[in-house]
């Protein structure tokens, strides 16, 4: 059978760095606030002209880099996002046009649980046999979706982008994989306006409609469930244990999640990747960026097991088991 692999990583961050001092020029917040309440310090903000799509080019460039391959050989480009250039085409086809890439391009949304669901579309590709080599990039500007005076979600977010390239691979790379979806509750954490449902009128401008809502609290509990369940299912299916996994990589919404999930799997907190103190809540590029980290800093070793999970709006969850088969750096 055929399998499918990480052979490339990349990320990419925009320069603007704004820390919990900046917010609280903006809202009613504190530094102390923020951090003891999220664990967040900093988050990256994209510059004006960069849209979704141009933090999508330089993570998806870096993952062609560290595979060895050029545009040419890529076959599929999918890109997780909940904040995309626009309403159509997909950031995909502005991505694929940006690359100099010529393959099939199509956007997965699943909020910020875009980028598992987009590793699942390209390994079943893969194992198909529909496509040998897959780029699937995870990229929002989710900031350009919030509220700047509504302490209670702006405080959270920040932009960014990571990528992996997936190839077609003897040895089985990505294991097995979870998702879920439960739509019944769309308002705990969504963006009302803009859509089909609600298009934009001067009332839904007015209104703060075309900014993110949320109902922090719900997901904090949806959360500290779907995190510890979806993993477990996700390493049933790759015939493993928690025992097994070397870096459960969460996405990072909320240092207090992570530490509770840590708690509830049993896993020791060392073995919890975090990087939100930097980067805050980056959404679908959350995981991959965090995968970079990991990779770049020089902490996974050929063998290792990973645990990517994701929740999110939807509300949506998801798990890929991941054996780490690239050549240690
Ligand atoms: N600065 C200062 N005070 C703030 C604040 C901020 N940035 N944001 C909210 N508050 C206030 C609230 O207004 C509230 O005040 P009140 O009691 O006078 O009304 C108080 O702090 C407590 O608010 P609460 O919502 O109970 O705080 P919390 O401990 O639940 O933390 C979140 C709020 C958003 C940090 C937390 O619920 C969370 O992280 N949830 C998950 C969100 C998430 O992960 N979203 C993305 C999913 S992909």
């Amino acid at each position: 059978m055929t399998h499918a692999a990480i052979t490339g990583v990349g990320a990419y961050l925009p320069e603007r760095i704004v820390t919990n001092d900046d917010m609280a020029k903006m809202v009613e917040t504190s530094d102390e606030w923020i951090r003891t309440r999220t664990g967040i310090r900093e988050r990256r903000i994209a510059a004006e002209d960069q849209a979704t799509s141009d933090l999508g080019v330089g993570a998806a460039r870096a993952a062609l880099t560290d595979a060895g391959l050029a545009p040419a050989d890529i076959d599929l480009l999918v890109v997780g996002t909940s904040s995309p250039d626009m309403v159509m085409p997909s950031s995909a086809c502005l991505l694929q046009a940006k690359l100099g890439l010529s393959c099939p391009a199509f956007d997965v949304m699943a909020a910020c649980t875009s980028f598992i669901y987009a590793i699942q579309v390209a390994t079943s590709a893969i194992e198909s046999g529909r496509a040998r080599r897959a780029l699937v990039v995870g990229a929002d500007a989710l900031t350009r979706l919030i509220d700047f005076s509504d302490r209670r979600t702006c405080v959270l977010f920040g932009d960014g982008a990571g990528a992996f390239v997936l190839e077609a691979n003897d040895e089985p790379g990505i294991l097995g994989i979870d998702l879920g979806a439960d739509g019944s509750k769309p308002e705990v954490l969504q963006i009302p306006a803009g859509g089909s449902a609600m298009p934009a009128t001067c009332q839904t401008v007015e209104d703060g409609l075309h900014f993110v809502q949320m109902n922090g609290q719900e997901v904090f509990k949806f959360a500290v469930r779907a995190i510890p369940a979806t993993t477990k299912k996700a390493l049933a299916a790759s015939d493993l244990t928690i025992d097994d996994v070397t870096w459960l990589v969460p996405h990072q919404a909320n240092q207090r999640i992570l530490d509770t999930v840590a708690d509830r799997l049993h896993l020791p907190h060392e073995r919890v990747f975090s990087n939100i103190e930097c980067l805050g809540n980056t959404s679908a590029a959350s995981i991959p960026l965090a995968v970079n980290d990991l990779y770049t800093s020089g902490s996974l070793r050929r063998g290792d097991v990973l645990a990517l999970v994701g929740f999110g709006a939807g509300l949506t969850w998801g798990a890929a088991i991941v054996r780490w088969t690239k050549e240690d750096l």
